[in-house]
């Protein structure tokens, strides 16, 4: 049965490669795509999201502009990843036509009248900060009800964090937020640095993928030489971890991860640990399990799927 879904995300190159693969993907229906500051400006986030959706030939999808800041923090931003325009590629630049344009509608009110809209409940997808799914949750809880899942990229369970030793940035961005939706009762499924990091893109998965010799996959190699350079410099290793498109990927074949139920909550104000997903692991304290954390991954798997998804695009 096909999935429906909304995309939070702050595009942001991994970003762009979950949007591609929901859009190429018969199981999943993208309902809305909706922005938040993160990566980059939600000025930037917003433009970049019709930028991809442009490059796909998909501007039937509705793009919805959220919180151009965290619930309480000042926003950060992931410039030095993605570049100032937050998508920076050496490739051409993308002309969106004038005629596509951010919806109305304000995303906290789509999220909400979506999950209202279905006999059957939807699932989110996160792949940025989580401002906007907490005040949507906090606007109306009576979503909870329609909501099947969020399946969302964020948090380190067994390993470091990527922009402070203890925290991933999404969740270091708004950890208010983030506790919002973890203490929801929803059923929650966490793509973290544990797993995202043993599905790493390098030269030759570019190649291959660029091999569909289709604009998507071209599109995807750009991305992928721009969104290397950070990461070759700071971890030292000639690959990148695809965090956003696990999301998705889990969605069409959930078999591709392995995980374990588990209590997961997140430190807000420490200046040392802000962002740090708390992950009760062993069970050693008597909090209820409240989130799936996905730590494994068939990286094989998920590369052939991520080729032969993107070869059904333009
Ligand atoms: O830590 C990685 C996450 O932060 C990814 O979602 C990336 O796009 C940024 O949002
Ligand atoms: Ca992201």
């Amino acid at each position: 049965m096909t999935k429906k879904i909304i995309l939070d995300c702050d595009p942001g190159h991994d970003d762009a490669v979950a949007i591609m693969l929901a859009a190429a993907s018969n199981n999943i229906e993208i309902l809305g795509i909706t922005c938040v500051g993160g990566n980059s400006t939600l000025e930037n986030t917003q433009l970049n999201a019709l930028k991809i959706c442009t490059l796909i030939n998909r501007t039937d999808i509705k793009i919805y502009a959220g919180s151009n800041k965290p619930i309480n923090y000042d926003l950060v931003t992931a410039a030095h990843v993605h570049g100032k325009s937050g998508l920076d590629t050496d490739g051409d630049p993308i002309i969106v036509d004038s005629s596509y344009k951010i919806q109305e509608e304000n995303a906290v009110d789509f999220i909400i009248n979506e999950c209202h809209k279905y006999i059957d409940p939807i699932y989110l997808c996160p792949t940025g900060p989580l401002t906007n799914i907490a005040l949507s949750l906090q606007k109306d809880p009576s979503i909870k009800e329609k909501i099947k899942e969020i399946v969302f990229m964020g948090g380190a369970a067994l390993c470091i964090g990527n922009i402070t030793p203890s925290a991933e940035f999404n969740i270091y961005v708004d950890p208010h937020a983030a506790n919002i939706v973890l203490k929801s009762g929803i059923p929650i499924t966490m793509m973290g640095l544990d797993v995202t990091h043993k599905v790493n893109v390098n030269d030759e998965i570019i190649k291959n993928i660029k091999k569909n010799n289709n604009k998507s996959s071209k599109f995807f190699a750009e991305l992928m030489n721009f969104y290397s350079r950070f990461h070759r410099q700071l971890y030292e290793i000639d690959e990148s971890p695809l965090h956003d498109p696990c999301v998705i990927a889990y969605l069409i074949d959930e078999t591709i991860f392995k995980g374990k139920l588990v209590n997961v909550q997140v430190e807000e104000n420490s200046e040392l640990t802000r962002g740090k997903t708390v992950v009760d692991w062993l069970g050693v304290t008597n909090r209820q399990p409240n989130c799936k954390v996905i730590t494994e991954a068939n990286a094989n798997k998920f590369f052939d799927l991520l080729s032969n998804e993107l070869s059904k695009l333009t």
